[in-house]
This record gives structure tokens, sequence and C-alpha cells, in this order.
């Protein structure tokens, strides 16, 4: 039987899931009995190459094709931004469709409302692709660690900065070289200076630290220093002295008191994070139970995020032949206090 599939969006992402959809469709329909299809994509432009081949997918520029269709069961977000994509996910939902996002900025901020909404409608939102692109860290967090206190997130969360710092540094490239690379190459988000500014992590961390806290947690809360001022020469500076710059995202539980930062830091060559080099992203998380855990793969990019949200579609229809609905990863959530301390 088809389990039929709305997209919407088709740019670096959307593309990535159309192929891996078609790719693993038949072992999704092996192991569940249901096939994966996407059936409708909802763009802007017909005419553009998308870099994938159409076959049975019908591509559309009126979203009720998507959202209305009473065939379509679960939606993928991969416009990106917040609007139109909150008002087409929360229709989606209460439209009783379940959904899979990409979009970190829609979640840092406004999870919480999306996240009631799915339950008031009985279904589910998944969003692993919002952070890490293919690092499973999601899921880890609100799964497979629950029976620890995690006090510590470090990590690097952003493609583009560290491709970019890669850059700077192995091939001596300048700051503005480096980020058209990344954009060609489609990590940098639409607005790169998301990206530059810290701002992306700096989401990211919004999310991460909820689920690994389990506490709201708000832009606001976290210092954010991007690299648009890191120069040549720092790169320069830092590998004489033995360093190389990561854009890092730090977040940490003193007890029931938070501490969240994303800035550029100086770390030791010997050290782990320093070898984190082109989009690859890099998370340590520590729990009281696990002790230190250390989650790395591509952090950007067609596949590497199609992996992650094609992922969650299966997911979904495994759970939707079991009758089984995700819950809100957050339940209720009590506020811990966000404190400026360096440590
Ligand atoms: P792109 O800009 O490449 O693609 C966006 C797509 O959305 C395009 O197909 C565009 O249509 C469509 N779109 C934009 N606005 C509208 C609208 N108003 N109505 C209908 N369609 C619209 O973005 P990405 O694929 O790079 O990113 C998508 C999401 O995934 C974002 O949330 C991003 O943060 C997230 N993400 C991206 C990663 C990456 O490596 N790129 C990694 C992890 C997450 P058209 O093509 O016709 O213009
Ligand atoms: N622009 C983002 C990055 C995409 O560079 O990490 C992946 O979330």
């Amino acid at each position: 039987m088809d389990l039929e599939i709305g997209l919407l969006g088709c740019g670096t992402v959307g593309a990535g899931v159309v192929s891996l959809v078609r790719r693993r469709a038949g072992k999704v329909a092996d192991m569940t009995g249901s096939r994966p299809v996407v059936k409708t994509i909802l763009v802007r432009n017909l005419d553009k190459n998308r870099g994938v081949t159409f076959e049975h997918e019908r591509l559309t520029t009126r979203p009720d094709d998507i959202l209305r269709d009473e065939d379509i069961q679960i939606v993928i977000e991969t416009i990106g931004g917040i609007e139109p994509a909150k008002t087409y996910i929360l229709e989606a939902l209460r439209n009783g469709k379940h959904v899979v996002t990409a979009n970190k900025d829609l979640i840092a901020v406004h999870g919480p409302e999306i996240l009631r909404v799915a339950e008031e409608n009985h279904v589910s939102v998944l969003f692993e692709a919002a952070v890490g692109g293919a690092i499973p860290l999601v899921g880890p967090l609100k799964e497979n660690l629950t029976a620890n206190e995690v006090t510590d997130l470090k990590g690097i969360i952003n493609g583009t900065t560290n491709f970019i710092l890669s850059e700077m540094t192995s091939r001596h490239i300048d700051f503005e070289e480096a980020l058209a690379m990344a954009q060609e190459l489609g990590y940098a988000e639409s607005d790169p200076s998301s990206d530059v500014d810290g701002l992306d992590a700096a989401r990211k961390l919004v999310i991460l630290s909820s689920i690994a806290f389990q506490t709201e947690v708000h832009l606001t809360d976290i210092r954010i220093e991007g690299i648009r001022h890191v120069r040549a020469k720092d790169v320069r500076y830092a590998d004489e002295l033995g360093y190389v710059i990561k854009l890092l995202a730090v977040g940490r539980d003193h007890g029931g008191e938070l501490t969240l930062a994303v800035r550029p830091t100086l770390i030791p060559k010997v050290h782990p994070l320093a070898h984190v080099s082109d989009a690859y992203n890099a998370l340590y998380v520590r729990g009281d139970a696990a002790g230190d855990l250390m989650f790395f793969g591509r952090g950007a990019g067609s596949m590497p995020t199609a992996s992650a949200v094609v992922g969650d579609v299966i997911s979904l229809v495994r759970n939707l032949k079991l009758g089984y609905v995700a819950s809100s990863p957050n339940g209720t959530l009590t506020a811990k206090p966000v404190v400026d301390r360096e440590d």
C-alpha cells in the first residue's frame, strides 16, 4: 500500500529528500507493508532545474494541493524560515497530517506552539534534520539518554562557519571567498548572515538544550558572537600558537542554572574538535550515567540532511503501522534560570 507524502519546498534539502525516498521506498515497504511515495511538491517556480528528475511526483505552486489532500498523511517541510512555513505546518497538523521538518528557525522559536498543536490533533512533528544534518542528536537526547541528567553540551553545530574557518586555515583564503564556496555547496542558509553571525548555531543550541536540560530555552538566553570579524591573520596567528579557531556552541547546567553561548573559540590543535573540518559538525554530551559521548558527522548538505529527514519519515511509517503517535519531546517544562557565567 502507498503512504502518500507532500513535500513543501524542493531546494538543496528537498531535492535530496525526493531522491532518498525513492531509493528507500522498496526497503521500507518490505519492513512495514507501506511504501512511502512523494505525491506532490510545493515550489515557487515550476520551471527551475532542481538537479532531480521527477517521475510520478507532481509539482505545484498551490499549498492546498498538499494541505487539503486527504490522501496525504505526511507533510515534509523544507522551505525554511518562519513564514509561510509556520502557517503551512500548523494547517497540516490541524488537518491530521504528521509533519517532518528541517526548519530550526521555526522550531527554535515556535517549537512549543507547534508541538502543542500536534498533540491536540493526535499527530507527530519530527525535526531530527533541524540540528546537525545527518548526525542523530535530537533522537538520542530525546530517547536514548533520558536516563541521564545531562550537564554539558559542547560542539560545532554550524557547517557553514566550520567550512569557512577550515578553508581559511588550510588554504589561506579569505572569509568572503570561503563563504561563496559554502553557498555554492548548499551549506549556507538563504540568508547566510544567520550562519556567520552565529544565529543558526544559537537556534540549534536552543533546540538541543531545551531537550537535554528539560527546560524552556529562548534565543535571548544565549550569548551570541559570530565569525564575521575573524580575519585571515587571526587564523594565522592562532595556527602559529598551536590553536585553531572554531565557532563553539556551549550549554551547561550548573545544578539548575544554565549558561549558554555561541562564540569563536581557540581550540588547541591536539583537541578532537580541532580536527572537525569542512562542513562536519561534532557535539560532546556529558550525562551523569553515560559519561562523555561525542557525536560526529556531516552537518549540512543535500543528502546528509535528507538522511535525517527520511529517517524521521521512516520512523513515522513504522509508528503508523503500530498505531503509535510520538508525544512532545518536552512534556511540561519548568524554566531553569539562565546565568551569565564564564567557566
Ligand atoms: P533552499 O533555499 O535550497 O530551498 C527552499 C525551497 O523552498 C525552494 O525549493 C523554494 O522554491 C521553496 N520555497 C521558498 N519559499 C517558498 C514559498 N513561499 N512557497 C513555496 N515554496 C517556497 O533551502 P534548503 O533546502 O537549503 O533548506 C531548507 C530547510 O532545511 C531550511 O529550514 C534549512 O534551515 C534547513 N536545513 C538546511 C540544510 C542545508 O544543508 N542546506 C541542512 C539542515 C537543515 P523554489 O525552488 O521554487 O524557489
Ligand atoms: N546552514 C546550516 C549550517 C545548515 O551551515 O550548518 C545545516 O543546518
